[in-house]
């Protein structure tokens, strides 16, 4: 028996990177899924290719996450499972954001988790239960310099995690995934430049940046039975990036051998 046979999924942003990835891996362990994403083109090749169902929405309207969570329920048959991945970034001075930008990334990042969960959890309620995951960043939980709008969206992402986990228990697992340096086209920018690759391996006690299996593995997890005892939750999947401390490692470094 496959970890996700019976599951009925609709993956958010599941045309690209980590949501592809993620959507590849439940069809793999016996879900059916369903492709909810801004990207017609992508959505419908991603989908044709696992056999899963494309449907086109952009995750800040609440009108449009209604409509297509509804049509994806009703193409799957059900719906078990929710993965609240669709996301988008930006870096610049907290001064120099404007209100277009802070509507676009807190829309996407945050009220797109929102409406997801809004759509989504009494679906996966009706249906006799199931989970969700949200997808969050390390930059939500220790902000970066340029990221203002996206580190207080991706906070947010962790609170609604756990008021969801509050409100839907116990029929619904409520779980947040909070990725370090993940390869994909989000970070794409920055992983041609080998300068910029080698500083982010350096800072990373495992070395590397991380691969979308990676973090498509963890969500499988927090999605099967193997985490039928975990909610609430919000699972760092960095290599170990937020461990290093700028301050005292340099200097602790010089007193050992
Ligand atoms: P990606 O850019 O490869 O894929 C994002 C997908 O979301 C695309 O298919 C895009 O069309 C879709 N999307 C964007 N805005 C949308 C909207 N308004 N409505 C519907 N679909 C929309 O990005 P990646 O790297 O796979 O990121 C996935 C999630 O992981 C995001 O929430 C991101 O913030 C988070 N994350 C990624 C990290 C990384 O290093 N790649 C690090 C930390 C968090």
């Amino acid at each position: 028996m496959a970890l996700l046979d019976g599951v009925k999924a609709i993956v958010t942003g599941g045309a690209s990177g980590i949501g592809e990835a993620t959507c590849r891996r439940f069809v793999a362990e016996g879900a059916a899924v369903a492709v909810v994403d801004r990207n017609e083109g992508a959505a419908a090749t991603v989908a044709a290719d696992l056999g899963a169902v494309a449907v086109v929405a952009d995750v800040a309207s609440g009108e449009a996450v209604e409509a297509a969570f509804a049509q994806a329920e009703q193409a799957l048959g059900g719906l078990t499972v929710l993965v609240n991945n669709a996301g988008v970034g930006n870096v610049k001075p907290l001064h120099e954001y404007t209100d277009k930008d802070w509507d676009l990334l807190v829309g996407v990042n945050a009220r797109g988790v929102f409406n997801g969960m809004r759509a989504g959890a009494p679906r996966i309620t009706a249906n006799g239960g199931g989970a969700i995951v949200n997808l969050a960043s390390v930059s939500g939980i220790r902000p970066t310099r340029g990221e203002s709008p996206y580190a207080a969206a991706k906070a947010a992402t962790i609170a609604l995690s756990q008021s969801g986990a509050l409100e839907y228990g116990p029929l619904v697992r409520v779980n947040t995934v909070s990725p370090g340096f993940i390869e994909t086209p989000l970070t794409s920018f920055a992983m041609g430049d080998d300068e910029i690759r080698g500083e982010l391996e350096a800072g990373t006690p495992l070395q590397r940046v991380g691969t979308a299996d990676e973090v498509a593995s963890v969500i499988t997890f927090l999605c099967s039975p193997l985490a039928s005892y975990v909610t609430g939750i919000n699972l760092v999947v960095d290599g170990g990036s937020l461990l290093p401390s700028p301050q005292v490692d340099g200097f602790l470094n010089r007193l050992l051998p």
